[in-house]
């Protein structure tokens, strides 16, 4: 089935990006670079893009992180790597993996943040878990993982293939991704919070691993663990 679904990536590379820009209305990356500036990266920091796809989100952390940083993307289509491949072969400080994000290749507490853009909702149920558990594995502490998708959308015709999607990922997952999809990233993280983009298809979800001092020491969490929803204007 991964086969399969790989092949399928390798087949859509060759497309992606005219098919985004056309489907999201996203023509300037707008959208990519306010996830990647939520982050909030300095320079000199090293980040970790997972399901980085054509790479779209790369140059953007690749900017906020300067010459002396580090960019790393993963994704196990092929196809998808060598359009990054291509748009980032100017910046020897991004760096691509072929792996499935289910197996991140790195050692523990290496990256000051993680993101992953439209892709999270692709996972198969036990894959994203997986996920999750490697992602808050590789992130140093107080340090966090942005997750940007689309929100329910307005439009019966795109909820419908919204809704085919969600379901396509198994029972269970849909489930709780359509309640509200805040199980899922507090099984793994202690602080997670939701905000809505200004174009209000989007949402990004933010997930923080524990400080030294644990979950209370966290910035902007009054000492609570908790879901909680801001609208960015
Ligand atoms: C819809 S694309 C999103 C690409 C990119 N993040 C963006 O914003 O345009 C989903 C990507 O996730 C990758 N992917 C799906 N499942 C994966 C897995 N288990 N491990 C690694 N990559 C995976 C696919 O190969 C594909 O490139």
């Amino acid at each position: 089935m991964k086969g399969f679904r790989k092949k399928y990536y390798n087949v859509f590379s060759h497309f992606y990006d005219i098919f985004v820009a056309l489907h999201s209305g996203d023509r300037g990356g707008f959208l990519r670079n306010y996830l990647a500036q939520k982050v909030g990266l300095g320079k000199g920091d090293i980040a970790l893009d997972i399901c980085t796809g054509t790479g779209s989100l790369l140059l953007s952390l690749r900017h906020l992180v300067g010459d002396k940083g580090m960019v790393v993307g993963v994704d196990f289509s092929r196809g998808m790597l060598q359009v990054a491949r291509e748009k980032t072969k100017k910046h020897v400080n991004i760096l691509l993996v072929e792996a499935d994000v289910s197996f991140l290749p790195f050692k523990r507490e290496v990256f000051d943040g993680v993101t992953c853009s439209h892709a999270f909702y692709e996972l198969k149920a036990e894959a994203a878990g997986r996920c999750l558990q490697e992602v808050s594995r590789v992130l140093k502490r107080g340090k966090g993982f942005f997750m940007m998708e689309h929100d329910i959308p307005s439009n019966p015709l795109v909820r419908l293939l919204f809704y085919g999607r969600i379901l396509s990922m198994g029972s269970k997952k849909a489930l709780e991704i359509l309640k509200g999809e805040e199980g899922i990233f507090r099984r793994y993280f202690p602080y997670v919070k939701k905000l809505r983009t200004q174009t209000g298809r989007s949402k990004i979800i933010i997930c923080r691993k524990e400080t030294k001092e644990g979950a209370n020491g966290m910035e902007g969490n009054g000492g609570e663990v908790g879901f909680s929803t801001e609208v960015e204007d």
